[in-house]
This record gives C-alpha cells, structure tokens and sequence, in this order.
C-alpha cells in the first residue's frame, strides 16, 4: 500500500516535472512576436541566404547543449569562454544578428517576456519556410539558461566522422530515436561545410581513416570537385563548399537522393547507408518529399523541446548575449 502511494506520487511528480510548451504561448502576453522573428529572418535571408541554414544549425546546436535554452548565444567574457567560442562554432555558425535585432524589436514591444531560446526556435522554422520547406507550428514557453561552457559543446554535439551507431547513440541521449536522427539529417540539404572542416576534420578526401588515400566510398566525380574546391593544406579557414551542391538553399529531400549517389559530403552523411534500417529510411525519404517533411516537422519540434527549461526556471534575458 505504501509502495502504490509512494509510486503514484512519483508518477504525479513525474508529470509535473516533464516541461510543458505551448504553441501561443505568447497569444496575449506578446502577440506579435512570430510576425516580428518572421520580419527579422527574412530582411536576413534576403541579404544572405545562408542565414537560413545558419538558424537551423544554430538551434540544433543550441538544443543538444544543455537544452534549448539560447546558451549558443551567449558572448564570451574575461571570465568564461561560452558555446559559440567552440571549433564546433566558431567561426562555422551564422546569423547571430538576426536574433539581436528580433530580440531588440521585441523588447521594446514586450519587455522582458519572450526568451531568447523561443526566439531561436521561431527563427528556425521561418527558415525552413523560407527555404521552401513544410510550415510548422512551434511551441514556446522556453526560458533562458545562465550557463555557457564551452567545454560542453564538443561533449554533446556530433562530429562528422561518427558512425551510424555512433550518430544514434548521441541522439538517443537527447531522446531522439534513430528515425529522427535520420530525418533531421536532412538538414544538411541546406548551406555549406567549411574546406578545414573537410580537410582537417574528416578527411575523406586526403586522408581517408587514416590510410593516406580518398574514401572509395565517396563519388569519384564529387571527390574530384571537392579536391578543386578545398585543396590539400589550405587553410585560410573561410573556403566552404554547398553541404549539397545545387539545391543548398532549398530545403528538400535532394541531401537523401545523394546520398544514394554516393555524394554524401560526410562520413556521417554517407554511414546512414551502412546500416539496413537507416539505408531503408533514406530510400524512403528521397523517394516521398511529402513523406520526409512530414517527420522533419516532427522531429524538429521533438528537438525543440530537449532539456527545456519553463516556469521559473532560468531567466528571461533582455539581451540574448548576456545573462541578466
Ligand atoms: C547527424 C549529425 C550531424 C553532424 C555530424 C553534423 C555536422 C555538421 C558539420 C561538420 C557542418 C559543417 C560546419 C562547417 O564547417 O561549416 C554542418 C553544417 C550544417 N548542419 Fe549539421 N550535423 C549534424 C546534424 C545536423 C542537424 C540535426 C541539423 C539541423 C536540424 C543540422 C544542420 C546543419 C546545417 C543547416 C548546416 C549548414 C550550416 C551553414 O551553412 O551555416 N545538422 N553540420
Ligand atoms: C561572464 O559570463 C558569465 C557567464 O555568462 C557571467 O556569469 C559573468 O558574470 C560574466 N563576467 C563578466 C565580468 O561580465
Ligand atoms: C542499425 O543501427 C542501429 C543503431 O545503432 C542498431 O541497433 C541496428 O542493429 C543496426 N542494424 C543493422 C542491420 O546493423
Ligand atoms: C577505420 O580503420 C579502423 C582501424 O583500421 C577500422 O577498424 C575501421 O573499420 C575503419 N573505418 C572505416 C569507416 O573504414
Ligand atoms: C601519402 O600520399 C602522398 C601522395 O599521394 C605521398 O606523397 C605521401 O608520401 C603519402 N604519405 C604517407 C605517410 O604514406
């Protein structure tokens, strides 16, 4: 008896305790925040493109780090290097002024209301959507960490050499099953990859694991470009080339039919082929555009809710950069 007393308080606690976000949150306390976020990314967008894949990585990387909480937005200072100071972002990820001049618009609207990490999250769809991709509606009521470690990054986010074991073992710790793993993969049908990333990190073109020769795995014509665009040793740090090549600003299941090609661009990329159940997924979604959006709304706003903090916990940050 006093065991089931004991277990329905854990269930109850357990509920309670689970972080609920709403869509609308913000309906009465902020009602234009989506139409402001939506302004700001698309006067963006329409300077730069690739700010639309720089949101959508940014919130990615925000949400496997300690939670969607806008810890990726933090500034380093004299006394912590943050997030965004990580090789993993820095200087990779973009579009940190699009939420700098949302949050200011917002602000001076709705004082101290909308957290950053709602922001990031709003940002990311309306990249999605404007690049062409499925319209999703996000719930909100996130609050903002006051924690930004830059020895946790490499921690927690993926790197591209990672194997498709390896790449569900890491989602699995964010509640992210290997379905979602795969569709959210589908990311990478937008922007670029930085030459040191492919030449220093995962080599497959120089230095294929280790052996001194390119991977046999990837396209020989796609390597052959690749070997123009990012020779060996060049390092001026700010060559890039399209995650995939003709279609990089378009979000769309072309990141799955090159991957059938072979032309995946990482290691991480190509592994989802090497395994039956993820080889079968990526058929699948290169074979059905309506198919592959509907789970990537899914899963991007199953990410959304990683590690959240709502209520009262953390804060709300009046400028996305600092802790107030
Ligand atoms: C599956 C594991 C993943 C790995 C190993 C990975 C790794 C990478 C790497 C190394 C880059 C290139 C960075 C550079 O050198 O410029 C990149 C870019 C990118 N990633 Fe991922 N990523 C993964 C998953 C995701 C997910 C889940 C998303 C979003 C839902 C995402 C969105 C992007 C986007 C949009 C870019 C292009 C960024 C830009 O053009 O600014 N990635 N990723
Ligand atoms: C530096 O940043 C940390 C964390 O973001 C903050 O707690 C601290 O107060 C900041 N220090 C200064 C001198 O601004
Ligand atoms: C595919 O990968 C998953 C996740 O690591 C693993 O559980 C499964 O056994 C693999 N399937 C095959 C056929 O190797
Ligand atoms: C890389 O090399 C190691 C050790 O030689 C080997 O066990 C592994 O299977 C190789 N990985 C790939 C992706 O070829
Ligand atoms: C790797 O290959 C290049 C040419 O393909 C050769 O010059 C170099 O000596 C090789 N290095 C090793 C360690 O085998």
């Amino acid at each position: 008896m006093a065991l089931l007393i004991l277990c329905s308080v854990f269930a109850f606690l357990s509920v309670q305790l689970e972080a609920q976000l709403t869509v609308g949150f913000y309906a009465t306390s902020c009602p234009s925040v989506e139409t402001i976020v939506r302004q700001e990314v698309t006067k963006g967008f329409n300077k730069n493109s690739g700010i639309a894949a720089g949101l959508v990585r940014m919130h990615f990387h925000d949400c496997f780090v300690r939670g969607c909480d806008a810890s990726i937005l933090i500034d380093s200072n004299t006394t912590n290097t943050a997030e965004k100071d990580s090789p993993a972002n820095n200087p990779s990820l973009r579009g940190f002024e699009v939420i700098d001049s949302a949050k200011t618009k917002i602000e001076a609207q709705c004082k101290k209301t909308v957290s950053c990490a709602d922001i990031l999250a709003f940002a990311a769809r309306d990249s999605v959507v404007l690049t062409k991709g499925p319209f999703y509606d996000v719930p909100a009521g996130r609050r903002d960490g006051r924690v930004s470690l830059v020895s946790e990054v490499l921690q927690h986010l993926p790197g591209p050499t990672l194997t498709v074991d390896q790449l569900t073992q890491n989602f699995a710790k964010k509640g992210l099953t290997l379905d979602e793993m795969v569709t959210l993969s589908g990311a990478h049908t937008l922007g670029r990859s930085h030459c040191t990333t492919i030449v220093n990190v995962d080599n497959r073109l120089y230095n294929f694991n280790g052996t001194n020769t390119t991977d046999p795995t990837l396209h020989p014509t796609y390597a052959a470009q690749l070997k123009q665009q990012c020779p060996q040793g060049s390092n001026d740090g700010s060559s890039a080339v399209p995650m995939d090549p003709g279609s990089d600003s378009v979000t769309d299941v072309s990141y799955y039919t090159s991957i059938l090609a072979n032309r995946g661009l990482f290691t991480s990329d190509q592994t989802l082929m090497t395994n039956a159940t993820t080889a079968s997924q990526v058929i699948q979604n290169a074979g059905s555009q309506d198919l592959w959006f509907s789970k990537f709304k899914a899963a991007m706003v199953n990410m959304g809710k990683i590690e959240v903090l709502t209520s009262t916990a953390g804060e709300i940050r009046t400028n996305c950069r600092v802790i107030n």
